[in-house]
C-alpha cells in the first residue's frame, strides 16, 4: 500500500464518486467528500467510518465551499488529491428546448462549482507547494454529440479552465482534466436510458481508476488523461 493521502471528492453520494470514495479508503486513504443528498452522505459516513468527513452541501454555493473549507482545514492537512467529480447532465433535448433554470443550474454545478472548490482549497494547496488536482471532464469535454449541448459545453470548459489553471500553479503540482471513459450510473442512464447497462459499473470502473489517479504526478500537469478501460 502507498502512503496514505488526504483525497477530496466532491459528489460522493451516488456513481464514480462513490464508488472512488469506497476504493481509496480501502488502501488506507483519508477520503474528504460532499453531495446534497443528506440519505447518501449519511450513508457514505455509517459505510466508511469517522477517519473520514462527508459534509452535505452544494457546490454550486460558494459560501458552503468556503464553510466546507474551513471545517475540513481545521482538522485535515490540504489534499494530496483534490478531485472534481460532482456534475450534472442536462436532459436530453435540443440546445434550443433546454429550459434557461435547467442551462443555468448545469453550469453553476459543473463549471462554477469546479471554481468554488479550487478558489477555497487551492491557496493551502498552492502554500504548501504540492497536491494534484484532477477535474471531471468527459468524451463530451473533447467531443459532441446531439442533445448534450449544455452538458458539452461545461465540460469543454473544464478542459480549457484546467489547462489554464496548469499554467499557474507553481512546480510540484499539477492540474489534469480527465475524462474518465463510459460508466453505467445514474448520470449515464440519464443520457443513454437502458443502454448504459452494457457498460462497467462504477465499482468495476474504480478498481482501475483509482490506482490510475494515485500515479498522477506534476509531470502529468496540463495534459488531457482517459482513464485506460
Ligand atoms: N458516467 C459516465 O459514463 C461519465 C462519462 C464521462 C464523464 N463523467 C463525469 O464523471 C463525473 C461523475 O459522474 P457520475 O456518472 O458518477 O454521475 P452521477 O451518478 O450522476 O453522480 C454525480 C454525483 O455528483 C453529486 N452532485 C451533483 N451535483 C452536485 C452539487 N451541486 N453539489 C455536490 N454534489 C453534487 C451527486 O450527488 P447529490 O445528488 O447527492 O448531490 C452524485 O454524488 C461527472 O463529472 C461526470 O460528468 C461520467
Amino acid at each position: 500500500m502507498s502512503a496514505s493521502r488526504t483525497v477530496l471528492i466532491t459528489g460522493v453520494t451516488r456513481g464514480l464518486g462513490r464508488a472512488m470514495a469506497h476504493r481509496f479508503a480501502e488502501q488506507g486513504h483519508i477520503v474528504i467528500g460532499c453531495g446534497r443528498s443528506a440519505e447518501g452522505i449519511a450513508q457514505i459516513r455509517k459505510e466508511l467510518g469517522s477517519r473520514h468527513r462527508f459534509n452535505v452541501l452544494d457546490v454550486s454555493s460558494d459560501a458552503q465551499v468556503k464553510n466546507w473549507r474551513n471545517q475540513v482545514l481545521e482538522a485535515y492537512a490540504p489534499p494530496d488529491l483534490l478531485i472534481n467529480n460532482a456534475a450534472v447532465v442536462n436532459r436530453n433535448a435540443p440546445l434550443w428546448k433546454v429550459p434557461a433554470d435547467e442551462f443555468s443550474t448545469l453550469i453553476d454545478v459543473n463549471i462554477k462549482g469546479v471554481a468554488n472548490v479550487l478558489r477555497h482549497f487551492l491557496p493551502a494547496m498552492v502554500a504548501r507547494k504540492s497536491g494534484v488536482i484532477v477535474n471531471f471532464s468527459s468524451g463530451w469535454g473533447r467531443g459532441t454529440d446531439a442533445e448534450v449541448a449544455p452538458y458539452c459545453a461545461s465540460k469543454w470548459a473544464i478542459e480549457g479552465l484546467t489547462q489554464s489553471l496548469a499554467k499557474e500553479l507553481p512546480a510540484g503540482m499539477a492540474a489534469i482534466p480527465l475524462n474518465p471513459g463510459i460508466i453505467d450510473t445514474d448520470m449515464l442512464r440519464t443520457s443513454f436510458g437502458d443502454a448504459a447497462g452494457s457498460y462497467p459499473s462504477a465499482e468495476e470502473w474504480a478498481e482501475v481508476a483509482v490506482p490510475f489517479l494515485l500515479k498522477l504526478s506534476p509531470s502529468d500537469n496540463g495534459r488531457p488523461l482517459t482513464v485506460p478501460c
